[in-house]
């Protein structure tokens, strides 16, 4: 069934662009019900106004304190009647009050292969780090940042020369590709959470992976 969702951004809208394009082909079974962005500025409100979605600036600092934002979200995406929190890029913490209002139904998606390089500028921690493997995590949201069952992970190469924003974008790649999946599937009523670990019904086995499963960066070379 078409699931009706809200999408939470605040600044570019890459991942907002991508989902709406994925209902537009009709791959992704949802509808966008509103559009909110805390950021008055976000750049993402200008490809939303390209598409026929609603949206809506609720600013956080207008806001005495963050349960009146967060009853101000709530408000507004049960009577968009949205079923399902969509936050990409939305970059406030949210309060249990609001994970409350919306159970098993809020989705995030973070730029690392979680639970490592959680919070903030995960690409940049990343690439400073020098990690050979990055990628990104769709997860369920909990009340804890960045903690929630993970449904989906991508898994993308890291070289020395990389820094936060060429990694950003080999990531992003796979961001587009990962959460409009991610979302199908919760509109299909495909996902379970049993405790940290989310079942996939008639998920692939491992298709997309490589013979054995298994991600070497860089590549073994022969004798290895
Ligand atoms: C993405 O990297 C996402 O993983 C993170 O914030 C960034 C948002 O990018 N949570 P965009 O606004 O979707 O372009």
């Amino acid at each position: 069934m078409t699931l009706p969702i809200a999408v939470l951004i605040s600044g570019s809208g890459t991942n907002l662009d991508a989902i709406i394009r994925a209902i537009e082909e009709k791959r992704l079974d949802a509808r966008i019900t509103l559009v909110i962005s805390n950021n008055p500025d976000a750049y993402g409100l200008d490809r939303v106004k390209a598409h026929n979605v609603p949206y809506k600036v609720i600013d956080h600092s207008k806001y005495p304190s963050r349960e009146d934002f967060d009853a101000a979200l709530i408000t507004s995406i049960q009577e968009s009647g949205a079923r399902a929190v969509i936050l990409a890029g939305f970059m406030r913490i949210l309060s249990p009050t609001f994970i409350a209002a919306f159970p098993g139904n809020i989705l995030n998606i973070h730029p690392a292969i979680l639970p490592s390089f959680a919070g903030s500028n995960a690409q940049r921690q990343q690439a400073d780090f020098g990690v050979r493997l990055a990628g990104c995590t769709v997860h369920f949201v909990d009340e804890k940042m960045d903690n929630g069952p993970i449904i989906i992970q991508a898994v993308v190469p890291a070289y020395p020369d990389d820094d936060g924003d060429s990694l950003s974008k080999r990531i992003l790649e796979y961001e587009h590709r990962i959460y409009p999946q991610a979302i199908h599937w919760l509109a299909q009523g495909r996902l379970t959470i049993k405790g940290r670990k989310v079942v996939v019904e008639n998920a692939g086995a491992a298709q997309a992976l490589p013979e054995n499963g298994v991600l070497i960066n860089p590549p073994l070379e022969e004798g290895f």
